[in-house]
């Protein structure tokens, strides 16, 4: 199987991944933070050992601002709804995936305004539209790093400096960038980072986090055993206990440390120049094909791994089908996970068939998908 399906969740992962998530699981699979144990001390410093990963990955000074969650969509709910209150405005784009516009929408109810600044019809954002949507009340801009469906790089630097000018908390949505891409919270002036351990990362599956500005009063989603305070019956005020209820998922967390251990040492710099190399192959090799039509800025500096295109007007869902059945090449089709995105480009009633490259792609694999989508091309004219 040629696996282009990385924006959804990164497959293989690195082998040091699997091999320590083993180890965890047979060797020190205690419950961190509660006993005093030798096992229990084992799986809380291979828990903050992430964190320290993590730290170093997007600049951030303290590792107890970083709150683990089960995926990006927890970390922006927990930002989103946790830092707005009735009365409240908020910025975001057009370009956004349900994990934050649903979020929204579901605050509208409860007194929160949404501005959706429109993107340009590759999904390109202007920060000048940003600025102008600006309210008195905007207590949040929040957007994503990079469109999950066209790759598209969002301006996030220019965002978090106009934001920081104004006073206005920043969060960033790195579903797609965390891993790939250079993230810096105080060059960019990021207030809350939501990430995926899943993706870019290389971890696994039901893991994810937040960093949260130590400057923001971010409410807690969930009240609960803590291993810390227990006397007390109010929730800790301190993060990361304020926000990390229950028994962690440890194993997943150890995982998360290896997928970022890796990418520290291979450095984002080498991972991106990878994934920008396939990128373009796929560009250049899909603009060649008479009637595929691609969609965003065609251009690997101005976009991560993820390329959606269409053939002519047929069925995203079952070009797909036929990649996968015929071709063995996984993709993703239809709208995946962001209408609005969709509604800015066109393509809300088609959707698109969407290739995600990821560092275990070879140029081969994107060669046999150029290959496979000329024929199905072929076959469609
Ligand atoms: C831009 C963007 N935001 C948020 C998410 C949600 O991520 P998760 O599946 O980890 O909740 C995704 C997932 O594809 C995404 O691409």
């Amino acid at each position: 199987m040629i696996y282009l399906d990385n924006a959804a969740t990164s497959f293989p992962k690195p082998e040091r991944v699997y091999t320590e998530m083993d180890k965890c699981m047979r060797d020190y699979g205690a419950n961190p933070g509660r006993s005093g144990h030798r096992l229990a001390l084992q799986a809380g410093r291979a828990i903050f050992k992430t964190r320290e990963r993590l730290c170093r990955l997007f600049n951030i000074d303290n590792p107890m601002q970083i709150v683990f969650t089960s995926n990006a969509t927890e970390s922006l709910n927990l930002g989103i709804k946790g830092l707005l209150r009735a009365g409240d405005h908020v910025v975001t784009s057009s370009m956004e995936h349900n994990s934050v516009a649903r979020p929204l929408a579901a605050l509208e109810p409860k007194g929160i305004e949404t501005t959706f600044v429109r993107c340009d019809s590759e999904g390109m954002l202007d920060p000048k539209d940003v600025k102008r949507a600006i309210k008195k009340n905007t207590s949040l801009i929040v957007v994503t790093h990079a469109s999950n469906v066209t790759g598209a790089l969002m301006p996030v630097k220019d965002i978090g400096a106009l934001a920081a000018e104004k006073g206005i908390p920043f969060m960033v949505d790195a579903a797609q960038t965390a891993g790939v891409y250079d993230i810096d919270v105080k060059e960019m002036h990021i207030d809350l980072l939501a990430f995926p351990g899943h993706k870019g990362l290389l971890g696994p599956q039901g893991t994810g986090g937040l960093f949260i500005s130590e400057e923001l009063d971010v409410m807690q989603m969930k009240e609960g055993g803590t291993g810390s305070s227990s006397e007390n019956l109010a929730q800790p005020a301190l993060a990361p206990d304020r926000y990390e209820s229950g028994t962690p998922n440890t194993v997943g967390i150890v995982g998360l440390g290896e997928g970022a251990g890796f990418i520290l040492d291979k450095g984002t710099a080498a991972v991106r120049k990878h994934e920008a190399e396939l990128t373009g192959m796929l560009l250049e090799g899909f603009g060649e094909i008479g009637g595929v039509k691609i969609y965003g800025p065609k251009d690997p500096k101005l976009q991560v791994g993820v390329v959606s295109a269409n053939i002519l007007n047929g069925d995203s869902g079952e070009i797909s089908y036929i990649l996968d059945k015929s071709y063995d090449i996984a993709t993703r089709a239809g709208l995946h996970c962001a209408p609005l995105a969709h509604r800015t480009l066109g393509t809300l009633e088609q959707g698109t068939i969407r290739f995600s490259v990821g560092l275990f792609n070879t140029r081969e694999d994107i060669m046999a998908a150029v290959k496979a989508v000329g024929e199905i091309a072929a076959e469609i004219r």
